[in-house]
């Protein structure tokens, strides 16, 4: 069973971006921890990243056709982009919204997520774990669909 990993806008510069926010390590290790925590649960990830919103629809669109879920972290997009919520809404298979940071308790307009809506469910402001979360949480879902 596959996953895909979205990671949108400026998530390539984590590690130096903000570490006060977004914390110090590299989307890269982050990636890696969570494909070996996924391994173990008997699923396999795909990751990409792009800034542009036009390569993270083509991602969602893609996504459609060989993955069980998808596990989006789509940066500033996710507080405009219907363009990305429309695409979300029409794929199937779930999505899950991560955020590293708790976007409810930072700016006003990072409290509206116009993704939110067509999205399995949301995980924000755990740092890193927030990815392991949304894994764990599709594992629950397809755990609970295979029954
Ligand atoms: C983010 C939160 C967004 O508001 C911000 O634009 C990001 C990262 C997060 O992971 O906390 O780029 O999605």
């Amino acid at each position: 069973m596959k996953i895909l990993v979205i990671n949108g806008p400026n998530l390539n510069l984590l590690g130096e971006r903000e570490p006060n926010v977004y914390g110090n390590e590299t989307l890269n290790s982050i990636n890696e921890e969570l494909s070996a925590k996924a391994e173990k649960m008997g699923y396999e990830l795909e990751f990409f990243q792009s800034n542009s919103e036009g390569e993270l629809i083509d991602a969602l669109h893609a996504s459609r056709l060989d993955c069980a879920g998808v596990i989006l972290n789509a940066g500033a997009y996710t507080h405009y982009s219907y363009a990305i919520r429309d695409a979300i809404s029409a794929i199937k298979i779930p999505v899950v919204e991560v955020h590293l940071s708790n976007v409810n308790s930072r700016d006003e307009f990072r409290k509206t997520s116009v993704i939110a809506p067509v999205c399995a469910g949301t995980i924000a402001g755990f740092g890193k774990y927030s990815y392991h979360l949304a894994l764990d949480a599709l594992g629950y879902r397809f755990s609970k669909e295979k029954k």
